[in-house]
């Protein structure tokens, strides 16, 4: 294990920004203030020696609030996420050898999906060790802000509408005053355990599905009926202490287009309002990020109500009279109840074919969401690509699964996750009545493991392509 950092304690010296850092009790953290802690994780000792001569070069950056945190900045780029890429390579045919490479250079999100993903391990590297070697890709490049997106995801009851991601916390077994203690204390305190982690802009992406979940599942799921007062107070306590941490930037996931579409915006509009009023503000947020592990299309070319009569079947079967029928339209609608606040879009599998005699979108049903046969890699992550809209990022990591494909999977494992119907290959009955395909791959792994065949497949299918 190398020790990437040893230059940095020294450049911390030169550092003044604008962070008061020393405020908080960051407990054992913060007997080793010291960036040079063990940064492991490094599995492929390839390009960081460029990087660590850099590290010698300038002095450290000054953070600075914006609007938008995603305009002007670099984006850390996983070593991690580099390393998965290189072991599906050395299966893959050559001919996709480049635009393999070319994923692996593009920033992805870290997902904290556990309390043991905040400390890591020696195979896994955890949140000090990402900001770590986020401050040294900063350090790189000391003329420009570095931008580093973690996913906040582990309420209690996680997932309280399906299967595939169930967590680790129980409500019935003190799942939240774990959460707030043992998770999101522990999170925030890391952020603000050292100057150079001020120096970053840090977005958060907080809990994916859950208040969704709460505007549309509570009269079909009683688990969302459980899980409701827990999933509004763990969410505001997530936001109260995540934005005592000056640099972070919280998006709060907001669905996509095929979840939250029909006339389900006022009322999600005034759930995240109470919630953000429970938090202490709207304001703590910079704004709200959809099609989070989605395949929604990012900006279809077919209009199908241009022609009600004649696309009657499709608006009847494949959008159920849903008007918002890609992410721009969902955005945009969304816009009209936050209009201070962005938007950050996951388009990492939102790259269906153009066309523009139907939909781009080639699922069966607009509701499948787990490992879509035929999707591939959407837009490339990039700042302010439209009004409103702060980034188009890669949120969901592309070539991690979506939940296990094996019906008969029971294996106790303690991330929580089980086999949802939606991950297998028989058909489900959607509301309805009617037997609808899955459109799930075979042979995947849990939510969140690699899944080398989907990963080939995105990537062949990427559009724009890679
Ligand atoms: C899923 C999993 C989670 C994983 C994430 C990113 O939703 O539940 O464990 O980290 O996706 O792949």
């Amino acid at each position: 294990m190398r020790h990437l950092l040893a230059a940095l304690p020294l450049l911390a010296l030169g550092c003044s920004h604008s962070l008061t850092t020393a405020t908080r009790d960051t407990g054992d953290d913060a007997a080793d203030p010291d960036v040079d802690t063990d940064t492991d994780g490094d599995t492929d000792a390839d390009t960081d020696s460029d990087s660590d001569t850099d590290t010698d070069t300038g002095p450290a950056p000054t953070f600075e609030r914006v609007q938008n945190p995603y305009v002007g900045a670099r984006f850390y780029v996983s070593d991690e996420y580099a390393a998965k890429i290189e072991v599906s390579k050395a299966k893959a045919p050559s001919s996709l050898h480049a635009a393999m490479d070319t994923v692996a250079a593009q920033p992805t999100a870290v997902w904290l999906d556990r309390i043991a993903a905040i400390a890591g391990s020696d195979e896994v590297m955890g949140l000090r060790d990402h900001l770590d070697a986020a401050v040294v890709q900063q350090r790189a490049h000391p003329d420009e802000p570095l931008l580093v997106t973690f996913v906040v995801y582990d309420l209690p009851d996680r997932d309280c509408a399906a299967r595939a991601s169930n967590g680790e916390l129980k409500l019935e077994a003190d799942g939240m005053r774990r959460y707030k203690e043992e998770y999101i204390d522990v999170i925030a305190d890391v952020l603000a355990s050292d100057e150079a982690y001020g120096a970053l802009r840090v977005v958060l992406v907080v809990e994916p599905d859950s208040l969704p979940n709460l505007v549309t599942n509570l009269d079909s799921h009683a688990a969302c009926r459980v899980a409701e007062p827990a999933y509004k107070e763990g969410i505001a306590y997530a936001v109260s202490q995540l934005s005592t941490v000056d640099n972070a930037y919280i998006y709060l996931d907001i669905a996509h287009s095929g979840w939250l579409g029909w006339d389900h915006q006022e009322k999600a509009a005034a759930l995240y309002r109470g919630v953000l009023e429970d938090a202490g503000g709207a304001s703590l947020v910079s704004g709200f990020a959809t099609n989070v592990s989605n395949y929604s299309t990012l900006d279809e070319r077919f209009d199908p109500y241009g022609d009600i009569n004649g696309n009657m079947d499709l608006i009847v079967g494949f959008y159920e009279w849903n008007r918002m029928i890609d992410e721009r339209t969902f955005v945009d609608r969304m816009r009209t109840f936050f209009p201070d606040h962005g938007f950050v879009i996951d388009t990492g599998r939102s790259g269906w074919p153009t066309r523009s005699d139907g939909p781009m979108d080639l699922r069966t049903h607009r509701g499948n969401w787990c490992n879509v046969s035929d999707a591939g890699i959407g837009e490339r992550p990039q700042p302010a690509p439209a009004p409103g809209v702060h980034a188009y990022v890669w949120i969901k990591p592309p070539g991690e699964s979506d939940g296990i494909a094996d019906p008969s999977a029971t294996d106790p494992n303690d991330e929580g996750k089980r086999f949802d119907p939606m991950c297998g290959g028989a058909d489900v009955t959607r509301e309805k009545g009617q037997p609808v395909p899955t459109d799930a791959l075979p042979g995947a792994p849990h939510a969140g493991h690699w899944f080398h065949e989907q990963f080939v497949m995105l990537v062949d299918n990427a559009n724009p392509p890679l």
